[in-house]
């Protein structure tokens, strides 16, 4: 699956910027992944829940909500309740994220659980039971067009092993420096669903490009689906 985010596309136009990964059928964006950004959690300060809201009207792409705000076991579940197909949250901010992925899910929203890039995934391993799907972050969270970091993908094989032996079932997502380069290293890792900012809308033509990324993708990994 691929997912571009729409933290690289032009804010004055999302609506647009949305139809322009719809591709054919079958070929464009899976999901859209939405940065959520407080300026707390995060440096950086982006959008929130009406500007979700007013997206969820205008696309028929399920909607990837990743949350970089602090307090989420406060916010989260409003985004959920406005139509987002996924709702990721930070593990580093949610204070009950076991309380919160079941609300998620009562909400009607798949439950993410996000890591940043130091963060180990032991620790919190009973809790990802509770969840849907599990975001790998391989930049630190908070702005778009920074370096994959290729030491995150330990993590993502661990989590893969565990997937493919049943003892964990969650769809494996990273976030942050994916690009023709580097997606192939990440697909044989292991990863269901890919989130592109700036290689998908910094090309001229963003449909292309998701459909340029899933070939790679395709090539190194031709059996693996999600089929949750
Ligand atoms: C960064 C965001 C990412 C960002 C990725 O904090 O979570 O979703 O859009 O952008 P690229 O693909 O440009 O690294
Ligand atoms: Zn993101």
């Amino acid at each position: 699956m691929i997912a571009p985010s729409l933290l690289a596309a032009d804010f004055a136009r999302l609506a647009d910027e949305a139809a322009a990964v719809a591709g054919e059928p079958g070929q464009g964006a899976d999901w859209l992944h939405v940065d959520v950004m407080d300026a707390h959690f995060v440096p950086n300060l982006t959008i929130g829940l009406p500007v979700v809201e007013a997206l969820y009207k205008t696309t028929n792409i399920p909607l990837d909500c990743h949350l970089m705000i602090d307090a989420p076991d406060r916010w989260a579940v409003g985004y959920a309740e406005a139509g987002a197909h996924n709702v990721t949250v930070h593990v580093e901010a949610a204070r009950d994220p076991v309380a919160l992925a079941a609300d998620l899910r009562a909400a009607g929203a798949l439950a993410g659980l996000s890591v940043k890039p130091g963060t180990p995934l032991e620790p919190h391993l009973d809790t990802l039971r509770h969840y849907d799907t599990l975001l790998v972050m391989s930049v630190e969270p908070g702005f778009g067009g920074q370096r994959f970091i290729p030491e995150v993908l330990d993590k993502v094989r661990t989590a893969r092993r565990l997937v493919d032996t049943g003892h964990l079932r969650v769809l494996l997502e990273i976030d942050g420096g994916i690009n023709t380069d580097t997606v192939e290293a990440a697909a044989e890792a292991g990863v269901d669903c890919f989130v592109a900012g700036s290689a998908v809308y910094g090309a001229s033509d963003p449909a292309r490009a998701v459909a340029q990324l899933r070939e790679r993708v395709r090539a190194v990994a031709p059996h693996r689906g999600w089929t949750g």
